[in-house]
């Protein structure tokens, strides 16, 4: 592994600014990324996540501002930075005739390692990430998932202290997404830091230890998962009675455990209410019960990120000016 600077700071960046021609696309991006966390950049398409980690990663110049990886200058000493970050989204560049272990073979190689070395590793690597079996097949016969695996094996070669994962389920289906997510866990477990941008709020309540939500290239709030959840207020209690005639009982009930009136919605026995903090949902279920009124369904419904983005920036993420123009920047 590279030897790490001494520095609780994995990332130190202040006053981050990228422009394309007019248009600032990272706009005074401030980011703090400790050790060992897993730090969640979240933000609709085009809010300049992909930028600011390029720039990070030095894949792209910066143009305001600065940044240092474990205390590293990231302007400075561009070669030294390369060696601390691993980066997802290269496979894109890598022959599709490759096999699996060719690919990783070839990126140990590129990176440095001798022959042999780079076998063991690109071995370990495919066993850890599931796809051993896939060691002999041609990276064009793969799936979406099993690229993405492979992509993140690729990024691991060098064994980088920080890990940079850029939308690293986008576009998977929910199974495959939970096995990404499963494989990102572990390597967590394994002491890397990492920096990963999302579009999705359950993807960065899953994995990260911290989030910033960045909008329009400006970050607009900041915070664990559950005080981001908390400062948009909260989840919903969706309920349906099994007697739709016992609707008004219940939603007077419910006003009376939360304070506040349900919100009735058009389906016959059905209701909203919200919550300021999720374990309420027991409270007006055991209320609910204590008058003897009866259940058909309940649900609690988390806030969702185009609920946080309305919360903390007044639009939605939907509706957005700026359409991305790079589809391969993910
Ligand atoms: N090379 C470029 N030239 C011109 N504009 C660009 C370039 N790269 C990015 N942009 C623009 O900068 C903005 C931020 O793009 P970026 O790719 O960082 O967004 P993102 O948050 O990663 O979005 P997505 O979720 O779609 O990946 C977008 O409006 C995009 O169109
Ligand atoms: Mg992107």
């Amino acid at each position: 592994m590279t030897p790490v600077p001494d520095t609780d700071l994995a990332v130190a960046a202040s006053g981050l600014v990228k422009t394309f021609d007019d248009f600032r696309a990272v706009d005074g991006i401030d980011l703090e990324v400790r050790r060992g966390e897993v730090f969640g950049v979240l933000g609709p398409n085009g809010a300049g996540k992909t930028t600011t980690l390029k720039m990070l990663a030095t894949l792209l110049p910066m143009d305001g501002g600065e940044a240092s990886i474990f205390g590293v200058d990231v302007r400075r000493h561009p070669h030294m930075i390369r060696q601390l970050v691993g980066v997802t989204g290269q496979y894109a560049s890598v022959d599709e005739n490759l096999t699996g272990s060719e690919n990783l073979w070839l990126f140990g190689r590129l990176q440095g390692l001798s022959s042999a070395r780079a076998k063991v590793i690109a071995k370990d690597l495919l066993e850890r990430f599931g796809l051993a079996e896939a060691r002999d097949k041609q990276i064009k016969t793969f799936s979406g998932g099993m690229r993405r695996r492979l992509d993140l094996a690729a990024s691991l070669i060098s064994q980088p202290p920080l890990i940079f994962l850029d939308e690293p389920t986008t576009g998977l289906d929910p199974r495959t997404r939970g096995q990404m997510w499963e494989t990102i866990r572990e390597l967590i477990r394994d002491g890397s830091t990492v920096l990963l941008t999302t579009q999705y709020l359950d993807e960065a309540d899953q994995l990260a230890d911290r989030i910033a939500v960045i909008d329009r290239g400006i970050k607009v709030a900041e915070g664990t998962p559950d005080e981001l959840k908390t400062s948009v207020g909260s989840s919903t209690l969706q309920l349906r009675m099994s007697d739709p005639d016992e609707t008004v009982g219940a939603a007077d009930v419910v006003r009376r455990v939360l304070g506040e009136a349900p919100v009735l919605t058009p389906e016959a026995g059905g209701m909203n209410a919200a919550l300021t903090d999720a374990n309420q949902a027991a409270d007006v279920l055991i209320a609910l019960r204590q008058s003897g009124l009866s259940i058909a369904s309940a649900t609690v419904q988390k806030p969702t990120l185009d609920e946080v983005f309305m919360a903390i920036t007044g639009h939605s993420a939907e509706d957005e000016t700026h359409e991305p123009q790079m589809e391969a920047s993910r």
